[in-house]
């Protein structure tokens, strides 16, 4: 703890807590924005001001200062107090990734012999890390079809710790009903830990619904600027203690920069919140409607598997929409060559408009077969909207639709949770 944040500040809406909370009126200098503090380590003034500090680290209470740049740094309290504020929660650490926050959050709450719950349709390298690495050391996991409560009860076992989902999905945009997911765990003292990179605390606060831990990949809209990369993990202190124990060791934490450029970002995340949902709405209703595209997923859709759910629970739905082009994987290549407004590439959730075919960024390394085996088609487009005008994000996917002719190809691929069923492999 290097500085105590203004309480006042602490009891106020959204908006405001995204500029002013984890903030304290009087910063180092006089500076109203949070200085830049670029040093690895922290000095001591004599050995009594060391032993005072190493006391009250021993005796659980925060530290007034820094010590060593692995553990911690000015700007990162700040952005973790803001994110909690933002998320409800009592406590936020900050990693140097998304993947970061959910390796080590594994890693802390799960040893050989234990057994975790992952939900289908979600970011490969999650999927990868709980099938491949978490396996070589003695943990197991089953993937459940997220919308199935009764294949998530089922799957659970003696063993089973944790249970694992994103909300919303990626790329599909399922949304997972919070309430019931956190009943099922507590009724088996199951810890449950929510990925709602695609919503954001301004679309959607997991504790609320009972959920225990939440990550983000900060990458995306919380720092908003396809300019960094972090990622950060919400919920109670006694867990977030636990973590970052852990973490203080791995060392997966972002630098003074980053976390700068991340304070910065989220000052301004409900602006691009509320302008992302509106894009992505408007985007999403008019893919619908166009006869080159096949289907869409948008939770903001009545035609989205999860519409009634993610009315009740979020406020917006973000600037994602996925969908399938009505061709074939180089139909589909070609309308997303003919976007002249989008960047391609493989990340989401920035000012910039992004898109890409997640069968040959993401899925790249896998074949067809493995491909439609975790519902990902050779048609399907993932396009994250960012906050430009939509009247232009849209005017350029027409032009790009009329420009491919597109021939209508039926996919018979199996979507994430088109069909119930629990498995445990990819
Ligand atoms: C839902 C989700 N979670 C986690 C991650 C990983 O985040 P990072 O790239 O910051 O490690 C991603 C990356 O795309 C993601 O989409």
């Amino acid at each position: 703890m290097f500085t105590q944040p203004d309480a006042d500040k602490q009891a106020t809406r959204f908006g405001t807590q995204a500029v002013h909370a984890g903030e304290t009126k009087h910063k180092p200098y006089g500076a109203l924005v949070m200085p830049i503090v670029q040093t690895s380590t922290y000095c001591f003034e004599d050995t009594a001001a060391l032993v005072a500090h190493m006391r009250r680290k021993e005796d659980g209470l925060e530290p007034v200062r820094g010590e060593y740049g692995r553990y911690g740094n000015p700007t990162q309290e700040v952005v973790e107090h803001k994110i909690a504020a933002l998320d409800g929660g009592e406590a936020a650490l900050v990693f140097s990734s998304g993947m970061a926050a959910l390796t080590a959050t594994l890693l802390t709450f799960l040893s050989a012999g234990d057994h975790y719950i992952l939900t289908e349709d979600c970011y490969r390298k999650t999927r990868q890390f709980s099938l491949e690495f978490m396996r070589r050391i003695g943990v197991s996991c089953s993937v459940v079809c997220l919308g199935d409560y009764e294949a998530l009860e089922a799957a659970i076992t003696p063993q089973t710790r944790l249970i694992l989902a994103e909300s919303p999905t990626n790329p599909y945009l399922r949304v997972a009903d919070l309430s019931r997911i956190a009943a099922i765990a507590r009724q088996h003292d199951i810890l449950t830990l929510i990925d709602a990179t695609f919503a954001t605390p301004y679309n959607l606060r997991p504790l609320e619904y009972g959920i225990d831990l939440v990550a983000h990949s900060a990458t995306k809209y919380l720092g908003g600027h396809n300019d960094l990369l972090a990622g950060v993990l919400v919920g109670d202190k006694e867990r977030i203690h636990a973590v970052r124990e852990l973490n203080n060791m791995m060392g997966a934490i972002a630098d003074p920069h980053a976390l700068y450029l991340l304070l910065r970002g989220l000052k301004t995340l409900s602006l691009r919140m509320a302008r992302h949902n509106e894009n992505g709405q408007r985007v999403a209703e008019f893919l619908e409607t166009h006869p080159a595209v096949g289907r869409v997923w948008y939770p903001g859709l009545a035609s989205h598997p999860d519409h009634a759910i993610a009315v009740q629970q979020m406020k917006g739905f973000g600037g994602v929409v996925s969908f399938e082009i009505a061709a074939d994987m180089g139909g589909t290549s070609r309308f997303i060559d003919a976007l002249t407004l989008p960047y391609m590439g493989p990340s989401l959730g920035g000012v910039e408009s992004i898109v890409e075919q997640p069968a040959l960024m993401s899925h790249f390394t896998l074949d067809e077969a493995e491909r439609a085996a975790i519902g990902i088609t050779s048609q399907l487009v993932r396009y994250s909207v960012g906050i430009e005008d939509a009247d232009d994000i849209i005017a350029d996917l027409a032009q790009a639709l009329e420009r491919v002719p597109c021939a209508r190809q039926a996919t018979t691929a199996r979507r994430p949770c088109d069909s119930a069923s629990a498995s445990t492999g990819e």
